[in-house]
Order: C-alpha cells, then sequence, then structure tokens
C-alpha cells in the first residue's frame, strides 16, 4: 500500500516540475506571440509560404506566397507603408479601383504600379500586364486589392501560374486558402482558363506600367461610395454618437456626400444605357441616401440605422447581380 501511494506521488511531483518548466517556457514565449497578433511584424520579411493571414499594422489579410509576392489589403497611412517597409517591400501592386496613394509610396521609397479589374473577372490582358510587371519589377511586390480577399490573390494566382510553375488547380487551392469568396464566380472561371504564357511572349511585351490607372466613372463613383459608407457604418457602431474631436466630417455630412454621389451617378449618360431595373436600384439608393441624411439631422438614431441598414440591402444585391459575376460584363 505504502509503495502504491509513493509512486503517484513521486508521478505527481515530477508531472508537477514538468507543468511548471512547460508553464514558464509559454510565459517566456508570450509577449512575442502577444506582439504578433497585436499586429506588430517581428523584424524582417515573413517567411515564404505564410499561407494564414496576418495583420500587421496598417494592413489586412497579408500573405506571402513566394520569394517575390506578398498579397494584402489596401495600405493604410504611414503604418501601413512602415509594415511594407518592414517587409522588405520594393514595388506595391494594386488592381482595386481605389486611385493609389502615391506621395505617401514615395515618401516612403516604394514604387507603385495600378492595373485594376472588377469582381466580376480579370479579362486575359490585364491578367497579361499584372504577370509581366510582378516580372519585371524589382521584389519583393506587394499585391493589394481592397481588403486583401478576393481580387489580390486572384490576380497572384495568374502570376503563381505563369512565373511559379503552380498548376491550375494548385493556384484555385490558394485561392481558395486565402479566402477568395466563392460568389465571384468569375475570378475563380478566369483562373481556371488561364494559359501559361512563354517567357518570349513576356519578353516581347512593352514594360511601362502605370502609376495611376484611369477607372470607369461608376468604379470611381463606387471607391467613392464605399469610403462614406464605412464611416457610416462605423458611426452607427459607436450609436451615432462621435466623441467630441473625432476627425473628419459628421455623421450627417458623410449622408449627405453619400446621397450626392449616388445623385450624380444617376445623372451620368453612362447610367441611361443600363437596363430600367439598374436605374431604378440607383435612385432607390439615393432616396435611402435622403432618409439617412433626415434621421441623422433630426437626430433619429433608429431611423437612421434602418436606412443604413437598406442603403447596405442594397449594395449587396445589386452587386450580386450586376458586379460579381461575369455575366454583368
Ligand atoms: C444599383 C447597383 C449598385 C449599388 C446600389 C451599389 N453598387 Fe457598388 N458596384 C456596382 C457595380 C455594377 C460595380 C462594378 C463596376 C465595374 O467594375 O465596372 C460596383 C463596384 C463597387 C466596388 C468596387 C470598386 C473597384 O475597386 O473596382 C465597391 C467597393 C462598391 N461597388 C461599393 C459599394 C457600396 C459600399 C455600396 C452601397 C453603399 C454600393 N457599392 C452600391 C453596382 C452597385
Amino acid at each position: 500500500m505504502l509503495f502504491c501511494s509513493s509512486v503517484p506521488s513521486l508521478r505527481t511531483s515530477a508531472l508537477n516540475l514538468a507543468f511548471r518548466l512547460l508553464l514558464a517556457t509559454c510565459v517566456a514565449a508570450l509577449p512575442a506571440f502577444s506582439r504578433l497578433h497585436a499586429g506588430e511584424l517581428p523584424a524582417g520579411p515573413l517567411p515564404v509560404g505564410t499561407l494564414q493571414p496576418v495583420q500587421p499594422a496598417g494592413l489586412e489579410n497579408v500573405f506571402r506566397l513566394s520569394e517575390k509576392l506578398y498579397t494584402g489589403s489596401a495600405p493604410e497611412g504611414d503604418e501601413g507603408f512602415r509594415s511594407l517597409q518592414r517587409l522588405r517591400v520594393r514595388t506595391v501592386l494594386s488592381v482595386d479601383g481605389m486611385p493609389p496613394d502615391l506621395e505617401r509610396a514615395r515618401r516612403f521609397g516604394i514604387r507603385y504600379v495600378h492595373l485594376p479589374f472588377g469582381y466580376d473577372g480579370c479579362p486575359a490582358p490585364r491578367a497579361e500586364e499584372i504577370v509581366r510587371a510582378v516580372r519585371a519589377l524589382p521584389g519583393p511586390v506587394y499585391l493589394h486589392c481592397h481588403h486583401g480577399k478576393h481580387r489580390g490573390p486572384t490576380a497572384a494566382a495568374f502570376v503563381r501560374i505563369a512565373l511559379d510553375g503552380l498548376t491550375n488547380a494548385e493556384a484555385l487551392r490558394e485561392m481558395e486558402r486565402a479566402g477568395v469568396g466563392k460568389e465571384y464566380s468569375g475570378l475563380y472561371a478566369d483562373v481556371r482558363a488561364y494559359r501559361r504564357p512563354d517567357g518570349a511572349d513576356l519578353d516581347r511585351a512593352p514594360a511601362d506600367f502605370p502609376e495611376t490607372a484611369k477607372t470607369p466613372p461608376l468604379v470611381e463613383a463606387m471607391v467613392r461610395i464605399e469610403g462614406r459608407f464605412a464611416r457610416l457604418t462605423e458611426a452607427q457602431h459607436a450609436a451615432w454618437r462621435l466623441p467630441a474631436g473625432t476627425p473628419g466630417s459628421r455623421p450627417e455630412h458623410d449622408a449627405l456626400q453619400l446621397r450626392e454621389l449616388y445623385r450624380e451617378l444617376n445623372r451620368r449618360p453612362e447610367l441611361q444605357a443600363r437596363t430600367a431595373e439598374f436605374r431604378a436600384r440607383m435612385r432607390a439608393a439615393e432616396e435611402q441616401g435622403r432618409v439617412l441624411e433626415e434621421a441623422l439631422r433630426r437626430g433619429d438614431g433608429d431611423r437612421a440605422s434602418m436606412a443604413l441598414g437598406k442603403i447596405a440591402a442594397g449594395c449587396g444585391s445589386c452587386h450580386a447581380k450586376y458586379r460579381d459575376v461575369p455575366s454583368s460584363r
């Protein structure tokens, strides 16, 4: 009995020691771990093959696919560009509709190239330009769209097939891992159909890549609508009561600007060429912008939230039908 009971106690103390040692190791490792999660990067570039999203300050959804290639979201402010510097990025390639922040990029000694495409898919000539740009420009290249989740990883897939020897199936799997939404059927279809170009074709093509591309008026307006909408959503999360001293405009001013952006769009000749159903949606969006603005001016938070909800539903349902699928081209 004595023997039996002493063994477990010996075992317990050995286990105890092991546990304490483990705990001490974990505590020692904790600062580094929590720093990473607080949005800071370990010094230097990310290891090649980082396929889980990393969120350094001012960037989101950062992946490192190869020696030459990162993907991620649009860099935000000085913080974003500082993070890019820490990653040793030398060229930033945007496929987003938003005009690039060239002045800031220059200040950080980073070159910008702008080769945008829509959520409905990437036309073959544009895919070719993206591949040529990544091949020709100094790396690592940071390839970004807006959130770093859909168009960026799609653009990267072309590069991975053309320059890194991935099969289409492998590149499609990388897109899935990065979280490219299944609803963007055109993005997947274009990568599935992509044919690797031969080196001679790539060499022959001109290598002058624009810093800012001219985007169609609808894309330009949408980028601005997105900006106002994001600010309004943030204000709603704060129950429409922004703390004193919050930089930028008031929510009712953002609502006014949102309504004006829709109004301007509704007057454009391009809109007259769209279907009656599309135009009716745009007019409904403008009307909800007006309701939102009025509610905010009256201080009616509930009505404002309801109007913003309708506006958000309008973005989603119009995009599902007219933006995110190839038939909308
Ligand atoms: C009536 C239809 C409609 C409504 C409403 C609408 N959009 Fe769009 N949006 C589009 C279409 C169509 C495109 C694609 C334009 C293109 O690529 O030519 C687009 C594109 C975009 C883009 C992509 C721009 C880029 O980088 O290429 C963003 C961002 C966007 N919309 C945000 C919004 C937000 C936010 C709302 C709501 C507040 C909204 N849109 C409401 C039709 C709509």
